[in-house]
Formats: C-alpha cells, sequence, structure tokens
C-alpha cells in the first residue's frame, strides 16, 4: 500500500519548530494586544468620521494589490523573532482596517448590514481562534447549548408555547429561507427528499409578492420547483401583500390542481421594509391549508422592541419563521435564525443520516446534532456573538438599537418632506427609507433621466467616501435607499447626507 513519503528528519524538526512558533501562546498574547489597540483606534477614528466611509479601489487594482502582497510574504525559514512577528501581524491588520468598508461611520447608510455592536466580534473571535465548531453535539457543547437556549428564548418571543416549536442557526438568510422551504416542500411532497419532484407534483409552486428577497425565487431553483413555479401576488399602495388577492389566488390555484408548498410573505420586505398583515395572512393560508413562510430576516428583531413589536402581529400563526441576527440584532455576519411553529418539523428538511457523525449508541444526541437539521455539516459557532452582546448587556440594547434606528428614519422622511428638493417614496414603517433627489434643474425631466441621475449621484457619494448610500428602482425608475442601521447616525448626519448629495448633485449638472 502506498503511504505517505518521509521527509528526512532535520526537515520535519525545522517544520516542527516553525509550527511551534506560529502556535506559541506568547506570541497570540503579544498580537491579540496590538489587534486591541489598533482596532480602538480604528472605531475611534471611524466613530468619528475622520475617515472615508468606503475605501473605494477599483476591484482589479485591489486584486493586483492583494496579489503583490501576497508575493512578498516572507519566507518562513528563518521565522523572525516573536516581537518582528507580531509586528507583521499588525501591519496585515492595519492594512485590511484601512481598506475596507467602515461600517461604523455614522456615515454608513447603506445595506441592510449593521455597524455591529464592537464586542459581539470578539466574542465571535473565541470562538474562531478556538475553533467550535457544531455538527455534532461533542465538537461544540457550549456553542450548542447557546444556540438552543437563543432559539428557546427567541421563539417564545415570537409568542410560541415552551416545547411546542423548534428552531436553528444557520449561515445566513437566504440559506434560512432555503431551508425553511425545503421543510415546506417536505411536508408538502413527502416523497420529494427520496424520489425528487415527479409528475404531477412538478407543478408545485411557491407563493411571493414583488418584493420579496430574491433567495426565495432562488430557493424554489434549487428545490427543483423551477424559478417559474415562484407565483406573485399583488401588493397594495404601501408595498404589503394584499390577503384579498391572495385568497383569490390561492382559490385559483386549487382550480388549477396546482399544489402550493408556500406562501412566503415579508416582515419586512428588503425595498422598502413594508411589513405584510400577517393576521389577514395567516388566515387565508390556514383557510387553503398552506404553509406560512415569514421571511423576518430584517424585521423579526422587532419581537424584542415593545415600541415596534405591534408590526410582527401573527408572527406567530406562521409554520416557518427567519431572523437575521446579522441584521437588525446588530452582531457580525452570518447568523440566522429559523424557525418552526411545529417541533414535529424539525427533521424534516434534511432526511439524512450520517452514522460516522452521529452515534447510534446516543441516540437522544440527535436533538442536539445540529448537522441533521443544517445544511452544513461544520457550522461555526454563529450566535457566540448575539450570546455574548445578550450576556453582557442584556436583551434590552437590542430593543435600543431597534428604537433608535427606526427612530433616525422618521426623522430623515421629515427632512425629505419638509425639503423642496428632495421626494420621500413611502412613509418609513421601519428604518428603511427611499427616496430621490429632485434638484430644480430636473424638476421636468423625463423619469429615465431623473432616474440615471440618482443612480450616477449615488456613486459619486459613495466613491467620494463621503456618504454610503444604496441604489433601488420605483417603477423601473432609479432612486435611493438608506438603511438607518448604524445607531450612531444623528440628526446631523442626516442634515450633511442632504447637503453632500445636493453638492455632487450640483457637480453633475454643471
Ligand atoms: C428580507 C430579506 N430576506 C433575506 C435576505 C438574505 O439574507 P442574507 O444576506 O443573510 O443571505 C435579505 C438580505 O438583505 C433580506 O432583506
Amino acid at each position: 500500500m502506498a503511504g505517505v513519503d518521509s521527509s528526512s528528519s532535520s526537515d520535519l524538526h525545522q517544520a516542527r519548530q516553525r509550527i511551534h512558533t506560529a502556535f506559541e501562546p506568547q506570541l497570540f498574547h503579544k498580537a491579540s494586544g496590538r489587534l486591541a489597540q489598533l482596532l480602538a483606534d480604528h472605531f475611534e477614528q471611524v466613530q468619528h468620521s475622520q475617515a472615508r466611509v468606503l475605501n473605494w479601489e477599483d476591484p482589479e487594482t485591489n486584486v493586483q494589490r492583494a496579489l503583490e502582497e501576497l508575493a512578498s510574504s516572507p519566507e518562513t525559514d528563518p521565522l523572525p523573532d516573536q516581537n518582528a512577528l507580531a509586528e507583521r501581524f499588525a501591519s496585515v491588520v492595519q492594512a485590511m482596517l484601512q481598506r475596507g468598508q467602515n461600517l461604523h461611520d455614522p456615515r454608513y447608510l447603506g445595506h441592510q448590514v449593521p455597524a455591529s455592536v464592537p464586542l459581539a466580534g470578539l466574542f465571535d473571535a473565541v470562538g474562531s481562534v478556538t475553533n467550535q465548531v457544531m455538527a455534532a453535539y461533542e465538537m461544540g457543547p457550549w456553542a450548542t447549548s447557546v444556540e438552543h437556549a437563543l432559539v428557546r428564548e427567541l421563539g417564545q418571543r415570537i409568542g410560541w408555547a415552551p416545547g411546542t416549536f423548534s428552531g436553528l442557526v444557520t449561515h445566513g438568510g437566504s440559506l434560512a429561507n432555503l431551508t425553511a422551504l425545503l421543510t415546506a416542500r417536505n411536508v408538502a411532497l413527502p416523497d420529494a427528499w427520496e424520489q425528487g419532484i415527479q409528475a404531477p407534483d412538478h407543478r408545485a409552486v411557491i407563493v411571493v409578492h414583488d418584493d420579496a428577497h430574491y433567495s426565495v425565487t432562488r430557493a424554489a431553483g434549487v428545490l427543483g420547483l423551477g424559478t417559474q413555479a415562484v407565483i406573485r401576488t399583488s401588493i397594495d399602495e404601501h408595498r404589503r401583500l394584499d390577503p384579498i388577492e391572495l385568497d383569490r389566488l390561492l382559490t385559483r390555484l386549487a382550480e388549477e390542481g396546482r399544489r402550493v408548498i408556500a406562501v412566503s410573505a415579508c416582515a419586512c420586505a428588503t425595498p422598502t421594509g413594508a411589513f405584510d398583515p400577517l393576521p389577514q395572512v395567516a388566515e387565508v393560508c390556514r383557510r387553503h391549508q398552506v404553509w406560512l413562510h415569514v421571511d423576518a430576516a430584517h424585521g423579526g428583531a422587532v419581537c424584542l422592541s415593545s415600541r415596534h413589536r405591534h408590526l410582527v402581529e401573527g408572527l406567530a400563526l406562521a409554520d416557518s419563521v427567519v431572523i437575521d441576527a446579522h441584521k437588525m440584532l446588530f452582531v457580525p455576519a452570518l447568523c440566522a435564525f429559523v424557525f418552526y411553529k411545529n417541533r414535529e418539523h424539525r427533521f424534516q428538511a434534511f432526511r439524512q443520516d450520517a452514522p460516522y457523525l452521529f452515534d447510534p449508541s446516543a441516540p437522544g444526541l440527535a436533538e442536539y446534532d445540529s448537522g441533521l437539521r443544517t445544511f452544513e455539516c461544520t457550522k461555526r459557532a454563529a450566535v457566540f456573538g448575539l450570546w455574548g452582546v445578550w450576556r453582557t448587556f442584556g436583551p434590552s440594547l437590542f430593543a435600543d438599537l431597534v428604537d433608535v434606528t427606526f427612530d433616525l428614519a422618521v426623522q430623515l422622511h421629515a427632512k425629505l418632506q419638509t425639503a423642496d428638493d428632495f421626494e420621500p417614496l413611502h412613509r418609513p414603517e421601519c428604518n428603511i427609507v427611499a427616496f430621490r433627489h429632485i434638484p430644480a434643474q430636473l424638476r421636468e425631466a423625463p423619469p429615465e433621466q431623473l432616474g440615471a441621475f440618482q443612480l450616477e449621484l449615488r456613486r459619486r457619494t459613495i466613491q467620494s467616501g463621503d456618504f454610503y448610500l444604496v441604489p433601488w428602482k420605483l417603477d423601473g425608475v432609479g432612486a435611493l435607499r438608506v438603511t438607518l442601521i448604524n445607531p450612531l447616525t444623528n440628526k446631523e448626519h442626516l442634515d450633511q447626507l442632504l447637503d453632500v448629495l445636493r453638492r455632487h448633485g450640483q457637480e453633475m449638472l454643471r
């Protein structure tokens, strides 16, 4: 039998020495001390807007720069002493800090990715540096336990009774939606997991509305239903799912003999943050005996805010719910929860057995082997950030973060309404606001010109590093969109935003 070639003993000796240096606790101590200082300085600078929000660089220039740095990585023989290694470590960290997106700058008003609570990242780091993983309970006993505790806590805050529901954590809202919809598919089409989708089930559909996140349609493709099996139901003038239209659609689909795997509602939808009317939607789904999935990736956090929890009234009526902690619970990516109202559904998504992982001599432990319920086999301890923040500051911090950022949206909306040269495109329900800048010169401009102006204005603004915001389109016409997802943003920053957009706008029109 071929085996591993044996290297000379002096080569191996040197290899062991280099490894020993890399693993040396004293080096870790030195490097992490430097890291703590660098990060504290970084937050000091960034939180006071002393640098650009986005360190924009053309992507290929950045890739070339990264390649050059790779090529100049040190030769390992001989490795320098610990102080020199710690300095080298610090210079790599510094470059990372100088070249990224500064989410902690209060002028960051971009995607639904928060200026995370800084200590949350340190809790994540504990999981990373000690490589706590999950799949089988025994690989990450505390990570698993913490995840179970948070699932139980959040599920009760959704409104379910202890012991009746179940849940898990996965790597992001998209995978969470896929997992929940896979469960819905396997419940609706019990043979599909083993046999694939056969006639007549290939006519099965998922119902969403136009503002649903694209991951739902992607899930339909992955689940073998096909993206054309995503049927759109109507939204009203507030961009919320219209339950009367949903009722009509489900009646028609039943008459056509089409199986509905799930209705996927939004709490809230990505474009303008509209919350679907869950009690009415749930009632329609109940009458038609259809699985209700609620994508509460962004808005589910309101369960922790007494001021805003009314927005998700009826959430407990859903069969499955997704909440991203790496959005409005302000922890670093990725930490997404999937919940099932009915505990019996917890093993329906992935009906597989992996005997080498899951020990048949201890069958009760399957409940705690996360690999049976998630797409991931090895899974990082994604909940440590949330757990650490919850334990350190208490859950009221999450309510504070929701309340303060939602209030910023109200303030921005009021400013947009009173400014002659801005047009808010909706009344905010959460911390997402879409709008257009319409300078006097463009008041009579055709929609295409006005839309193109918004998109170019955004690009100029983000590349200047003055503010970070994102593009949107309403009825095919370009618009601007912000998520107030940095709790350090204040009224003055909102005034600055309008001024900066005016300034860049005038430069463009010159
Ligand atoms: C409503 C909604 N669902 C799902 C997602 C996808 O989440 P993730 O980016 O964690 O995959 C997003 C992302 O913004 C979202 O807004």
